[in-house]
């Protein structure tokens, strides 16, 4: 168990670059099962979410084997199974990713019933709708759901809701299909753009993806590929976040503001001064002396990631004023608001609400983190905190950061790994 110490006070200054996506690396890899071959994929992330990944596709009989950098080689050609067990689906929801392409190329998948997480009940209907859709049979049997189809055949998907990995998944199984197939109110997020390039570019017949509805001619057989994956925005907006929150004066490279413009539109609200340069984004400070209160909504893609909102409360308890910051995609996404209490913040959580006095001081504490983003949450809050914050529940960061603390100290924070709990 480690523990992640942070002095604060220190700007940051300084040029970081983010790492690949977690959010796309995660897909392409389930992509890779859909061909009898090697893929290769650069760019890949070293952090817990895709370790676990690797431990699940072990259990199928696919090899993963890294490469020099954040290379990551995916063979796929002697798959001995189509079941997963529960631990992996446990140590990763996103597990589910494998499905759609277990199902398209193997006729047959068997997955435990993920269950809720840490930031709410996040159910799968969706996953399964799409895929009853295109032909498969489900089935449910004391927390495994079954999945078959000898060959899926193109349909009209209508999603109720526009979820991420739910797109995905009916995304990757259309691709290795028989027909055509529509999909409605699909998630538009990059990283669903992104899987869809990678389809292309092994032969699948995608057009669409990035709006609302795609478009799929599906295809008898799918090539391996190799592809460099998109940077992480979630990470870039964090790094951006944690500079403006220090009034420092960072280059974040890789960030693409076109995937972050909702957030980067929040920033200037509040006054953060920022400019695009070549290959990046920089924060230089505030504009005024204070930072101005915001009022806004988490949504789907292109609005405010919910994934960014534990980056922005931090910034909204050194605002002059009340904001207000509403949750509107998980039902549990404050269960860091308590912890930044104990550091002294004035927040009031009313449902899916969260109401931000600021200017508070906050004050360095022991807090612990309970989910990935709302541990990049504390780490942030305590930059700018007085004294010494110690903050547990690092294996949660770890998931999706690949060493944020060694980032921040590279730009001048006061941040140490240490062992044990406070
Ligand atoms: C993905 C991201 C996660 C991000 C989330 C929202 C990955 C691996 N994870 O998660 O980091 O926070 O998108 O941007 O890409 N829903 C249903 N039924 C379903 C599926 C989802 O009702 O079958 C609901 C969810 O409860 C939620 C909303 O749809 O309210 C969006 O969730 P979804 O986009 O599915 O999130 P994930 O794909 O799990």
């Amino acid at each position: 168990m480690q523990t992640i110490v942070v002095r604060g006070g220190a700007p940051l200054q300084g040029e970081i670059r983010v790492a690949g996506a977690k959010n796309a690396a995660l897909p392409l890899v389930g992509a890779a099962l859909l061909a009898a071959g090697t893929s290769c994929l650069h760019g890949v992330p070293s952090v817990g979410d895709l370790a676990a990944m690797r431990r699940a596709l072990t259990e199928l009989g696919v090899e993963t084997t890294p490469r020099r950098g954040d290379g990551l080689m995916v063979d796929a050609s002697r798959v001995t199974g189509v079941e997963l067990s529960e631990g992996a689906v446990r140590a990763l929801r996103a597990c589910w990713l494998l499905l759609g392409p277990l199902v398209a190329r193997f006729g047959r998948a068997v997955l435990p019933l993920p269950g809720g997480s840490a930031i709410g009940a996040r159910p799968v209907d969706q996953h399964l709708k799409g895929l009853a859709a295109l032909g498969a049979r489900v089935s449910l049997s004391h927390g495994l759901v079954t999945v078959e189809a000898a060959r899926l055949r193109g349909g009209a998907v209508i999603f109720d809701v526009p979820s991420v990995t739910a797109t995905e998944n009916v995304l990757m199984a259309a691709a290795l299909s028989s027909g055509h197939s529509t999909m409605e109110n699909a998630a538009r997020e990059p990283e669903v753009e992104e899987l869809a390039r990678v389809l292309n570019k092994m032969g699948a017949r995608i057009h669409g993806a990035g709006t609302a509805t795609i478009d799929v001619d599906g295809v008898d057989e799918l090539r391996p590929f190799e592809h460099t994956v998109m940077a992480d925005r979630i990470e870039a907006g964090t790094l951006l976040a944690a500079a403006a929150l220090t009034r420092g004066d960072v280059l974040v490279q890789g960030a693409d503001p076109e995937h972050l413009t909702v957030f980067l539109d929040q920033l200037r609200a509040a006054g953060v001064k920022l400019a695009v340069e070549a290959g990046g984004v920089r924060v230089r400070g505030w504009a005024g002396d204070t930072l101005a209160p915001l009022d806004v909504a988490t949504q789907p893609y292109p609005g405010l990631p919910t994934d960014l909102q534990p980056a922005l409360l931090p910034l909204m308890t050194q605002a002059r004023g009340l904001s207000a910051l509403h949750e509107t995609l998980f039902e549990n996404r404050f269960l860091y608001v308590p912890e930044l209490q104990r550091m002294g913040a004035d927040i009031r959580l009313d449902g899916r609400r969260a109401l931000v006095r600021g200017v508070a001081r906050l004050e360095g504490a022991p807090v612990r983190g309970r989910d990935l983003r709302g541990t990049s949450a504390l780490v942030l809050a305590a930059l700018v905190a007085d004294g010494t914050t110690t903050i547990a529940g690092v294996d949660h960061l770890d998931r999706g950061y690949h060493r944020l603390d060694r980032k921040l100290k590279a730009l001048g924070a006061d941040v140490q790994r240490a062992k044990g709990n406070p």
